[in-house]
């Protein structure tokens, strides 16, 4: 009873930012900084509201409808939610267009495998 009750308080949220690959290593030192260790790291190709691209090139101009980007998949408590957004942000942001989206899903549960904690204590 006291496990499943505090697994119903303690909140934890899934962060998903796309971000440019250059901008990776100065985001996981801005997140170790406030003790924020676990990540998962994805190659994916993603577009914005400029649709990829447009280049120049000697030929003619071409479009590249899909860009390169990192996925950064960190699950946190809720109180880490906004330190981790203002650390990725701290590098993330250029103030230019591409420079990433972050997304935020509530977690229902996590498990460490290793040991079989559960929640906030599997973090
Ligand atoms: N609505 C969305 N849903 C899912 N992924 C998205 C969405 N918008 C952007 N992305 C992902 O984020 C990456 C970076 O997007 P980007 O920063 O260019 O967003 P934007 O909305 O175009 O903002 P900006 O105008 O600042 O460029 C995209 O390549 C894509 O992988
Ligand atoms: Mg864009």
């Amino acid at each position: 009873m006291q496990r499943m009750l505090t697994h119903m308080v303690i909140k934890m949220k899934k962060i998903e930012a796309i971000i440019k690959p250059g901008h990776l290593d100065g985001i996981r030192i801005a997140l170790q900084e406030k003790g924020i260790i676990g990540m998962t790291v994805t190659e994916v190709q993603g577009r914005g509201q400029q649709k990829g691209i447009s280049l120049q090139w000697r030929a003619g101009e071409y479009r590249v409808e899909f860009l390169e980007k990192l996925k950064l998949d960190l699950v946190v408590n809720d109180e880490d939610v906004e330190p981790a957004i203002a650390a990725i942000m701290s590098i993330a942001k250029t103030g230019k267009i591409g420079d990433g989206k972050i997304f935020i899903y509530p977690v229902e549960d996590v498990v460490r495998i290793s040991t079989g904690e559960r929640g906030k204590e599997a973090i």
